[in-house]
């Protein structure tokens, strides 16, 4: 049975992941940061430890709290894990109280906010990397994938929002350069925009359901080989720019 480690496992996009690696068969170690109010995250473990389905271990991970990624590390040293995904994310100020999401425009930066968002889009994400970068080589798939967005693309960005799309380009600088760092141990690091997805960051206008999001980008994991390392694709496939 492959293993997939999941962050931000509890609602919207990782959940997503969770319901289908788990109906698939996988191992699913499903990472959020308070699995005690974890609802819909606690009640599909259950529904798959009596079901003909993967096995969905419902694990406690602050990305920004390296003491807590530090110690599930420890617990899980030497279990291989065959694709970890680094979905945890927060948008930083928005809404629809436009003076909130000024706090992301130029003039009007919240830098106090900034901190934070980097800590965990950016820091959050290498220092999972790090702790189970072991963990992936020993598997089979040996696969690293970030949930990033177009948002942090130099070239196709559009939207100015400085502290989510600055978090997302240097969190993508980070998938690149542990594709360098990683690939001597047959490791496949690569970032994604998962679309514009119906989840409470997206939206309830967002076009892309989580189902259609997830399975685009599950086919696309699936098929990663070394030469896809250190590439940037949309969840349809389509090559993103960085
Ligand atoms: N939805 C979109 O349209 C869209 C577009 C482009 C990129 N993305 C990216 O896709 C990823 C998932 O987004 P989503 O739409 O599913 O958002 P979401 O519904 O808001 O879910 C975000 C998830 O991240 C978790 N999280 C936040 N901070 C965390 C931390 N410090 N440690 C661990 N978990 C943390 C949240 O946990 P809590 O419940 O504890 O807050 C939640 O599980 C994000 O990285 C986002 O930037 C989304």
């Amino acid at each position: 049975m492959p293993t997939v480690l999941v962050t931000g496992a509890n609602r919207g996009i990782g959940l997503g992941f969770v319901r289908q690696y788990a109906t698939e068969g996988w191992e699913v170690i499903a990472c959020c940061r308070s699995p005690q109010s974890a609802d819909d995250l606690n009640a599909l473990a259950t529904q798959s430890a009596t079901s003909s389905g993967g096995r969905v271990q419902v694990e406690q991970m602050d990305v920004a709290d390296h003491a807590s990624v530090d110690a599930l590390a420890k617990k899980y040293a030497g279990k291989p894990m065959d694709v970890l995904i680094n979905n945890a994310g927060v948008p930083g100020p928005r809404g629809d109280n436009r003076e909130f999401i000024f706090k992301q425009m130029f003039g009007t930066i919240d830098y106090a906010a900034w901190d934070d968002v980097f800590r965990i889009n950016t820091m959050g994400a290498l220092k999972v990397s790090e702790a189970f970068a072991e963990n992936v080589a020993a598997s089979a798939e040996k696969k690293i994938v970030a949930v990033s967005s177009t948002m942090g693309s130099i070239q196709e960005g559009t939207m100015p929002v400085f502290i989510y799309g600055s978090s997302k380009a240097a969190s993508n600088w980070v998938v690149s350069m542990m594709a360098h760092e990683l690939k001597d141990r047959g490791i496949i690091a690569m970032t994604f925009c998962p679309g514009h997805v119906r989840t409470d960051m997206g939206g309830p206008e967002a076009p892309v359901e989580v189902e259609d999001s997830v399975s685009g980008m599950r086919k696309i994991i699936a098929g990663l080989t070394l030469d896809d390392t250190g590439s940037f694709k949309r969840f349809d496939g389509e090559t993103v720019a960085w």
